[in-house]
């Protein structure tokens, strides 16, 4: 094919000034500037400025009926912008292309919205006309971040000799805790397959198959809550591996991202911090604690039994609450009106208050303090207090008293928005382990479920496990930056005897458990060796490379928050051809 254009627009400088040039690309902005008309002209690359002189009179005429985003051919002679004229901020600034053709390439309809001027209209908007979205700066360079990012992570598995192996997507559920996304068949009249959630079933079933290293770009599908680090589909970078410890794993995913980061970022990563579940929850309420923030939360429960102060004293005396709080250093800066609203924010997570002592004075005692809650309490129980908390002049104290899981949650939350309105982040990168986790948690309902999914291996006897499983703990890992969970994995089940006591404590019989993972269930009792492996979400690698707000800005074509496409208007309806092919009656009300 002919390369339509002998330069790049954004490649051009004052060493060509006199050179001809053949360009294309699209009108970013037309400006016509009495007489003479000017082209931002972009591609890929970036923009040159590229101007019409009326003297040329068939071209001017052409250049005149131009606007943004037609798509243009120019031939032309660079020259130097006149003197006032030049723009800094634009790599080309200093030079400009005279043009003496112009070809229409193809035209566009007026634009709905002007790629600088994106933030004015809203997502949708953007989302419907996702290909002038794309066409954006910002969009482009994460596009090519995802596209340089992926590479480099094929070639650190392919060096280090995982092979990639793909899986199907016409599958049975996985069990990862999200709804399935279900296709059916039409050659199995009333029967579904499941969209995979992982292919965390495929994988371990890889390692009895006898590849010790396997490595994938997975596409995964969740029904699920989406949030702006979740869609329904969304890739992960999974991997799996034979004869390995769970640190061999931690390793080798530490190193990977370092590498990533160093390549595409030139980037130190740092220290992967290590923390057991316990204490992170303990430290910072969560277990995807924000490490760039210094807040930690303190638990001062055991100060509080014998209190007056009902507020307190209650929550110190039940199993399964606490009192922890956060030290601000700097927090005096906070007015009235802000702690209000902090109030209200950790009640909308669940909180009912959040009491706070300012501290003016550490060194005065009671007198040295300001807040509302001074009056119910004891001078001797104070000063303890400011000692355990290390109180110094400025600071202002944040309490959180009641269920632990209200209090982690609120407080968890209260720590990252003052780190972010205060502007307490100490650097850049934070990433880290969390290990040890319990095996199962109790859902909303009261039900025992996993907490990472069913084939993590515990780590204690089936009998331990039977009889006390909530004090049960596994070799699960996940991995954490910048308070995003980044990715988890974990040593998996490779004994059929042990996955069958732990289908059992989770209620699913042997029945259950042979329909929906036979397969699985059959490779472990046919010499499967013991493995470990981990899921990163690729997209929010690259949320978080590209410092976005959202995962929806780095995916090329994203679903809405209610799992649809505004550009493809997907899902959409079928015929009713179609439907009676595959045996559906929708039940729909009018
Ligand atoms: P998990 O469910 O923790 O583990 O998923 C691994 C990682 O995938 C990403 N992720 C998502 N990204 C975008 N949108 C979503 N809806 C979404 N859901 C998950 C997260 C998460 O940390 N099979 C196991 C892994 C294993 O045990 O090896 C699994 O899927 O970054
Ligand atoms: P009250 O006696 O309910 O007015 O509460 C006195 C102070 O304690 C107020 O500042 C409340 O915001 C705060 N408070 C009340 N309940 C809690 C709680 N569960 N945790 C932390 N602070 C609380």
């Amino acid at each position: 094919m002919k390369d339509l254009k002998n330069r790049k627009c954004g490649s051009i400088r004052k060493k060509e000034i006199d050179t001809n040039v053949e360009l294309s690309g699209w009108i970013h902005r037309r400006r016509d500037h009495g007489g003479v008309i000017f082209f931002d002209l972009r591609d890929e690359s970036g923009l040159v400025q590229v101007v019409y002189n009326p003297e040329q009179k068939g071209t001017f005429i052409l250049a005149e009926g131009c606007r943004n985003e037609f798509v243009i051919s120019v031939k032309g002679k660079v020259r130097a912008r006149p003197e006032g004229t030049v723009n800094p901020d634009l790599d080309t600034g200093e030079i400009e292309v005279v043009g003496s053709s112009l070809e229409i390439l193809n035209p566009s309809l007026p634009i709905p919205f002007q790629l600088d001027e994106y933030s004015s209209v809203g997502e949708e908007t953007r989302l419907k006309y996702r290909f002038l979205d794309l066409r954006r700066k910002e969009m482009q360079a994460n596009i090519r971040l995802r596209s340089k990012t992926s590479k480099c992570i094929r070639d650190y598995f392919e060096a280090k000799e995982f092979i990639e192996i793909e899986t199907p997507l016409l599958t049975k559920a996985t069990p990862e805790g999200a709804r399935d996304y279900l296709v059916p068949s039409r050659t199995h009249p009333g029967l579904f397959f499941s969209l995979p959630q992982s292919p965390q079933l495929f994988k371990q079933t890889l390692m009895a198959s006898g590849f010790q290293k396997y490595y994938q770009f997975a596409r995964c599908f969740r029904d699920e809550d989406l949030r702006a680090d979740r869609q329904p589909e969304f890739t992960q970078i999974d991997l799996e591996c034979s004869f390995v410890t769970s640190e061999n794993i931690r390793d080798l995913v530490t190193d990977m991202l370092c590498v990533v980061f160093l390549e595409v970022l030139s980037v130190k990563l740092g220290k992967f911090e290590i923390l057991s579940f316990s204490e992170s929850i303990s430290k910072y309420g969560t277990d995807k604690p924000d490490l760039r923030n210094p807040l930690k939360l303190e638990e001062v429960g055991e100060m509080f039994t014998n209190t007056e102060f009902k507020v307190f004293c209650e929550p110190a005396n039940s199993k399964g609450s606490r009192i922890a709080c956060l030290r601000v250093p700097g927090g005096e800066v906070l007015t009235r009106k802000q702690i209000d609203e902090y109030t209200d924010f950790v009640s909308s997570l669940g909180a009912e208050g959040l009491a706070y002592i300012r501290v003016e004075d550490p060194t005065l005692g009671k007198e040295g303090l300001q807040s509302p809650i001074l009056k119910f309490l004891e001078e001797d129980l104070i000063n303890q207090l400011l000692k355990k908390l290390k109180a110094q002049k400025g600071d202002i104290i944040f309490f959180g008293a009641g269920p632990e899981k209200i209090v982690n949650d609120s407080l968890s939350a209260l720590r990252d928005k003052l780190g972010k309105d205060l502007n307490l982040l100490i650097k850049e990168w934070a990433p880290c382990w969390i290990i040890d986790f319990p095996m199962f948690e109790l859902n909303a309902s009261g039900e025992l479920t996993p907490l990472h999914h069913p084939f993590t291996a515990p780590r204690c006897s089936k009998k331990e496990m039977k009889d006390e499983p909530l004090a049960c703990f596994t070799d699960a890992y996940d991995v954490v930056l910048n308070g995003i969970e980044l990715g988890g994995g974990s040593v998996r089940i490779h004994d059929h005897e042990m996955l069958s006591s732990v289908l059992e404590v989770l209620g699913i019989t042997a029945k259950e458990g042979e329909e929906k993972f036979g397969f699985l269930l059959s490779a472990l009792q046919h010499g499967c060796p013991p493995h470990a492996g981990i899921a990163i979400g690729f997209d929010r690698l690259i949320m978080l490379m590209t410092s976005s707000e959202s995962i929806r800005d780095v995916i090329a074509f994203p679903k809405t928050q209610t799992a649809s496409c505004l550009m493809t208007d997907a899902p959409g309806e079928v015929s009713a051809e179609q439907l009676n092919e595959l045996n559906i009656k929708i039940n729909k009300e009018d």
